[in-house]
């Protein structure tokens, strides 16, 4: 069987990651999209939260499931049998990071990296934006999934009222 990992932070996930994943899906037999979860890192979401929204995302693509994992992406590619990292490519600027990560992830397991273009109308699509803008009262709704933009204006809404 041919399994690829689409690892992620999906803090949360959009539209252009759910194009990459979908992509990854008719490529392979079996596509886990996997949550980093980095405790030193603050997102707006959970893991289970950002998993949740994940599996409702793809829940329509039967080849696809949702899992977390903390350490290092080789270690879990060994764990699961995958030997290869679907990442997307927006722009240029993506690849200097991604190609690194490439090659250090390659140099650590047998695992390759499948870069997929990002399709043009999400190149400028990132999570951190989304929120950016959101939490400026900025309209992301073509960026996301309905039921995300809903947790996310709720969460937006939350983190403004403790933040009084
Ligand atoms: O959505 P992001 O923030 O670009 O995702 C980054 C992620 C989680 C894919 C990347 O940070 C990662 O693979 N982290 C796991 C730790 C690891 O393996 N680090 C070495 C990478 S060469």
């Amino acid at each position: 069987m041919r399994r690829a990992v689409c690892p992620g932070s999906f803090d949360p996930v959009t539209n252009g990651h759910l194009d990459i994943v979908q992509r990854a899906a008719s490529l392979f037999d079996e596509v886990i999209v996997a949550v980093g979860i980095n405790k030193s890192k603050s997102r707006l979401f959970t893991p289970d939260e950002r998993m949740d929204m994940l599996r409702q995302a793809v829940a329509h693509l039967p080849n696809v499931k949702v899992d977390g994992f903390s350490g290092l992406l080789t270690a879990f590619c060994a764990e699961h049998d995958i030997h290869a990292i679907v990442k997307g490519l927006r722009a240029v600027s993506d690849f200097d990071y991604e190609l690194q990560m490439a090659q250090m992830n390659s140099s650590l397991a047998e695992v390759e990296t499948v870069f997929v273009p990002t399709s043009p109308e999400y190149s400028f699509l990132a999570s951190s934006l989304v929120k950016e803008v959101a939490a400026f009262g900025g309209d992301v709704s073509g960026l996301v999934p309905g039921f995300v933009l809903e947790r996310l204006t709720e969460r937006l809404a939350e983190r403004a009222a403790e933040d009084g």
